[in-house]
């Protein structure tokens, strides 16, 4: 299969991603037969012989998948390229490595560039390829782009530029390793092939919906990046706003890229840019301060390594997003994302509004309205809340749920995500991936809240304790429109 063989350039190789989802997805595909012909070529700054690379190949599969066989076979596709990202006679080596495995493995001149390492290097790097001659083959070539893109709109912008001289935008596949998740495919899923959702999907039926990403980790070895980033352009400026985005979409025409894409940047163009002092009416900061996870005392943010003691990073983001379109005008789409929370948990509630009468509601019992769950992660499944009668003699109502498990997935599914991903883009389809104009869109919403906080200084971090559900203010900012945050459980 011609669209199957390839020969992937991973830059980046020796990285932590590389090595904890890259090998072992590709070995996946691998194992299911995904790659017909292939080649790939680890590109790292480290000096390693392709002996020691294709062991370390081995030893990051053998160690993220039970029982796997057959690596040293995997492993015989793989060599490595002890790489100086500035020069250009690095590059021309680099080329006749790739020009050989395309001869030895039939590769038909298709070639995958994956940048999984510093940003910072990505536009000098793209620029390269294309000046030395890398991109240029008789096959396809696409590049894989790693987040971040960018820190704020005007670095994107350059950062775009940078790649647009070597690849042309349908050749250029943004990850996020959301769009790669099994119950975030499920949402559109969901709401277009079922009439009873999708009659109901909108500002007349739904009172609200609460998207929700919480981690139990912190920063980890992070710190360096993190303090350049916070909660806001690690997890909101993408994750989080495409999968509100999701959420809100018009039904595309066709379920093809530009169809679906165009339905997602109208919804980008949609929400309601919030600014200046406007800000703290929509958006609520935290940090973590130390406290207790899984019974362990964890110390704070700002004790963390390579961490500013002042630090005013955030590490949690709640905001309420304002739709302005036809379908959503009055619905918040409430948000929130952070480290050191509570669980680790990836879910959307969609709240519908309360029926116009309700003959069941008791003083002492509300009926709890209607809510549809999307569990995303580590779950992955859907419950509705629903009222029935209660059994006895009675006339009473009570709560029930109808649950489906999406079962037979591994509870960690992130690997799952850039499987997935990592076939699309061999096959060519861009559609869980992000296109520039959602990137550009979510910067310039992104990019007014952290200059307003950039403004002023967060006198209260740490301002939750490691192990709760953030700040206060987070809940504050739902109790003022008459909402609560669902629990996660
Ligand atoms: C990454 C962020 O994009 O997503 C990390 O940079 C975060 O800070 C991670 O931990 C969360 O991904 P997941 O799949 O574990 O929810």
């Amino acid at each position: 299969n011609q669209h199957s063989t390839a020969l992937i350039m991973i830059f980046g190789a020796t990285g932590d991603l590389a090595n904890r989802k890259l090998f072992p997805s590709l070995y996946r595909l691998y194992q299911k037969g995904k790659l017909s012909r292939f080649a790939v070529v680890g590109v790292g700054r480290r000096t390693l012989t392709d002996e020691q690379f294709k062991q370390n190949v081995q030893n990051s599969v053998a160690e993220a998948i039970d029982g796997s066989k057959d690596l040293e076979a995997f492993a015989s596709h793989f060599c490595y390229h002890s790489h100086d990202v500035t020069d250009s006679s690095s590059y021309a080596a680099l080329k006749n490595i790739a020009d050989d495995l395309d001869n030895k493995y039939s590769l038909g001149g298709n070639r995958v560039f994956y940048l999984a390492m510093a940003p910072e290097f990505f536009g000098p790097i793209a620029i390269h390829l294309k000046q030395d001659g890398l991109t240029d083959v008789s096959g396809f070539k696409r590049l894989i782009i790693e987040k971040p893109f960018g820190h704020d709109l005007e670095s994107a912008k350059e950062l775009n530029e940078q790649i647009r001289t070597a690849f042309a935008e349908n050749e250029v596949y943004r990850i996020d390793h959301y769009l790669g998740k099994a119950m975030v495919q499920n949402i559109e899923t969901i709401r277009f092939s079922n009439a009873i959702f999708e009659n109901l999907w909108n500002n007349r039926y739904i009172s609200n919906i609460q998207v929700t990403s919480s981690e139990v980790l912190g920063v980890e070895e992070r710190g360096r990046y993190y303090e350049t980033s916070g909660a806001l352009r690690d997890m909101v400026q993408n994750h989080i706003l495409q999968m509100v985005a999701l959420l809100a979409m018009e039904p595309p025409i066709r379920l093809t890229p530009d169809e679906i894409r165009s339905e997602k940047v109208k919804v980008f163009r949609a929400m309601r840019p919030v600014e200046g002092e406007d800000v703290k009416n929509y958006f609520v900061r935290g940090q973590y301060g130390k406290g207790l996870v899984e019974d362990q005392e964890v110390p704070g943010y700002r004790e963390e390594q390579m961490v500013n003691p002042a630090s005013q990073t955030e590490t949690f983001v709640a905001g309420k997003v304002m739709i302005d379109n036809f379908r959503w005008a009055g619905v918040p789409f409430y948000i929130r994302t952070g480290k050191r929370l509570e669980s680790k948990s990836t879910k959307i509630v969609v709240q519908f509004k309360d029926i116009p009468m309700n003959l069941y509601d008791k003083k002492d019992q509300a009926l709890t309205p209607n809510l549809l769950v999307i569990h995303i992660q580590p779950e992955e499944g859907i419950t509705l809340h629903l009222n029935a009668k209660k059994a006895g003699q009675n006339m009473e109502a009570t709560p029930i749920k109808l649950s489906y498990a999406n079962t037979g997935i591994a509870s960690i599914n992130t690997p799952e995500a850039y499987e997935k991903l990592i076939d699309d883009s061999i096959h060519g389809d861009a559609t869980n991936f992000t296109h520039w104009d959602e990137v550009a869109l979510s910067w310039s919403y992104v990019d007014k809240i952290s200059q307003a906080w950039s403004s002023t200084t967060a006198e209260n971090f740490p301002n939750y304790a490691a192990g709760s559900m953030g700040p206060k203010e987070s809940d504050e900012l739902l109790e003022k429109d008459g909402f609560f945050w669902w629990p996660l459980s």
